[in-house]
C-alpha cells in the first residue's frame, strides 16, 4: 500500500480550511493523488453481493502461520490493506509468501528473524497479534508499542501481562517491547479482567507449543477466535472450548502447516444491510453466517426490515422509511458488536423516532457522528452514549473518514442522503472492506472512486 503523506486532519471545523489548503498544496505538489469517493444519493439499492473473509479473522490466522512449521494455505483471505501490511511483516521475518486473489499461501520455514521494524507496525495497529506467535515460534520478540489510534489509547496490559503469566520476560523501554522466552514456555491458568479479543489470540498463539496446560478464564467468544483455534487445531494444537469463556491449550511439541478458509466478514455483512435498510432496497448477501450477527439481526427487524435466512446467504428486504431502535448497547461476543455500532448510527439518523447508543468497548468511538452532524444528522453525544433524533433526510457534504467504520457509517449516510457527498481519507475504508465502492455501484448505488 502506498505510503500517503496527509496533513493531520484537524476536527474542528474551523481549522479545516488551512488544513485543507496545505494538503491540496502539498499532495498536489507532491504529485500524490488523493482518492475521494463521490456519493449522489437517494438510490435504492437492489441485489446480491458475495461477503469476503473476515479482516479480524485473517490477520490472527496469517500471524498464527508463522507458528506452522512448512507452507499454510489460507484461502478466502480479503484483499485489504491490512492483510498487505501482515504479508509484508511476514515476508520481513523471512517466511516465503505468495498471494493470487484471495489465497494468501505462507512457507514459515525460512522464518530468519524476530523483530518487527516501526514502520511495519505503524502500518497496521492490531500488528501486535504477531507478538506471541513470535515468541513461541523464536523464543523472542522485538517490536515498538502499537500506540493508540482512532479508537483510543488501546492499551496491551492484558496482552503482556497474560504473556509474562507464561514465562516471557519483557522490557518495556522507550516505546519498545523487547520480549524474551528463555526456554519453552510453560502453561499456565491465566484469568482476564476483560475478554479481549486480541490478548485471547495472543495467548492462544503462545500456548499451543508451550509445556504443558494453560487455561484462558473470561476468554474472547468472538467467532473469529473459533476460527483461530479450528485452523491451530488443525496443525496438531490441542484445544477445548473455542468460542466459550474458558478455553484449555494442550501445549503440543510443535504445529504443521494445514490449509484453511478464512470465515464470512460479519461486520461486512452488518455494513451490506445498513446500506439496503437506508436506500429502502432488497439485498441478498451470499456467503454471510447469520448466526455469528445473531444479536444484530434483531435490530433491523426493530427497525422495520424483513430479514430471509437461508443456507449460504441473508437476503434483508427495508421499508420506505425505518423505524427507530430503541437501545443498542455494545457488548462483547455475543453482545452487539462495537465495531456494528457505527454504520448502525447512520442507519438510525435517518429513522422515525429517537435511537440510543451505549458504546461499552472502546472509550472514543463516536467520532463519526461530527461529521453525520455535518451531513443533518441529530445527534447528541455524551460520554459513552449517543441519542440519535432521526431526521427526514441527509443531505450530501463533504466528509471525511474518522476511522475505518465510522467511514463505512458516512458511506451508507451518503447513499441516503440527497444531493452529493464526497468522502476523504478512504484509506482508512480500504484496511476493512474490499471493494466496497464497486460493489455498491453494482447494487445501483451512484458512488465513485476518484481522484480529487
Ligand atoms: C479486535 O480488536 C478487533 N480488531 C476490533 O475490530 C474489535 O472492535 C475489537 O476486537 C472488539 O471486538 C481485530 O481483530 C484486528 P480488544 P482488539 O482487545 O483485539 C481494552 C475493526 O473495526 N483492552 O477486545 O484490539 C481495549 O482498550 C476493529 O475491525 C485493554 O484495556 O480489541 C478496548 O477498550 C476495531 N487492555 C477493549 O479492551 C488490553 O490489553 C476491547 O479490546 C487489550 C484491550
Amino acid at each position: 500500500m502506498q505510503a500517503r503523506h496527509r496533513a493531520p486532519t484537524g476536527r474542528a471545523v474551523s481549522r479545516r480550511k488551512p488544513l485543507l489548503l496545505f494538503r491540496t498544496i502539498f499532495c498536489g505538489e507532491m504529485g500524490l493523488n488523493m482518492e475521494i469517493l463521490r456519493i449522489d444519493g437517494g438510490r435504492r439499492l437492489d441485489g446480491a453481493v458475495t461477503i469476503h473473509g473476515a479482516k479480524n479473522s485473517a490477520l490472527p490466522l496469517l500471524a498464527a502461520s508463522l507458528l506452522a512449521r512448512g507452507t499454510s494455505e489460507i484461502t478466502n483471505c480479503p484483499q485489504l490493506s491490512d492483510v498487505a501490511a501482515s504479508v509484508n511483516i511476514l515476508r520481513h521475518l523471512g517466511c516465503r509468501v505468495e498471494r493470487s486473489e484471495g489465497t494468501v499461501a505462507v512457507d514459515s520455514l525460512p522464518l530468519s528473524r524476530s523483530d518487527v521494524p516501526d514502520s511495519l507496525m505503524r502500518e497496521m495497529r492490531s500488528s501486535i497479534i504477531f507478538l506471541g506467535a513470535l515468541i513461541a515460534r523464536t523464543g523472542e520478540a522485538h517490536m515498538s508499542f502499537p500506540g493508540g489510534c482512532e479508537l483510543g489509547a488501546r492499551p496491551i496490559d492484558l496482552h503482556l501481562a497474560a504473556l509474562r503469566q507464561l514465562g516471557v520476560k519483557i522490557i518495556e523501554e522507550r516505546g519498545r517491547l523487547l520480549c524474551r522466552a528463555g526456554g519453552r514456555l510453560k502453561g499456565t491458568a491465566i484469568a482476564l479482567d476483560f475478554p479481549s479479543v486480541g490478548a485471547t489470540e495472543n495467548i492462544l498463539l503462545a500456548a499451543s507449543t508451550a509445556e504443558g496446560k494453560t487455561t484462558i478464564l473470561n476468554a474472547a467468544r468472538e467467532p473469529e477466535i473459533v476460527d483461530l483455534c479450528a485452523y491451530l487445531s488443525r496443525c496438531g494444537a490441542r484445544i477445548q472450548g473455542a468460542g466459550e469463556g474458558a478455553i484449555t491449550v494442550e501445549g503440543v511439541e510443535r504445529l504443521t502447516a494445514a490449509p484453511y478458509r478464512v470465515m464470512p466478514d460479519r461486520i461486512e455483512t452488518v455494513t451490506y444491510l445498513a446500506a439496503g435498510a437506508v436506500t429502502g432496497g432488497r439485498l441478498a448477501l451470499r456467503g454471510a453466517e447469520p448466526a455469528h450477527i445473531a444479536t444484530v439481526l434483531p435490530v433491523f427487524e426493530e427497525a422495520g426490515c424483513e430479514l430471509t435466512c437461508r443456507p449460504g446467504e441473508l437476503e434483508i428486504r427495508a421499508p420506505a422509511r425505518l423505524r427507530r431502535v430503541r437501545s443498542i448497547r455494545t457488548m462483547p461476543y455475543p453482545g452487539f458488536p462495537t465495531d456494528a455500532q457505527a454504520p448502525l448510527m447512520a442507519m438510525t439518523s435517518v429513522a422515525d423516532g429517537t435511537s440510543v447508543f451505549v458504546e461499552n468497548i472502546f472509550e472514543n468511538r463516536y467520532k463519526h457522528a461530527g461529521e453525520l452532524i455535518r451531513m443533518g444528522a441529530n445527534i447528541k453525544v455524551e460520554g459513552r452514549v449517543a441519542v440519535v433524533e432521526g431526521v427526514e433526510s441527509l443531505s450530501g457534504a463533504p466528509v471525511e473518514c474518522t476511522d475505518l467504520r465510522g467511514g463505512a457509517a458516512l458511506v451508507i449516510a451518503g447513499l441516503a442522503a440527497d444531493g452529493t457527498t464526497s468522502l476523504r481519507e478512504i484509506h482508512h475504508l480500504d484496511r476493512g472492506y474490499e471493494g466496497l465502492d464497486s460493489a455498491l455501484q453494482g447494487l445501483g448505488a451512484h458512488i465513485q472512486r476518484i481522484e480529487e
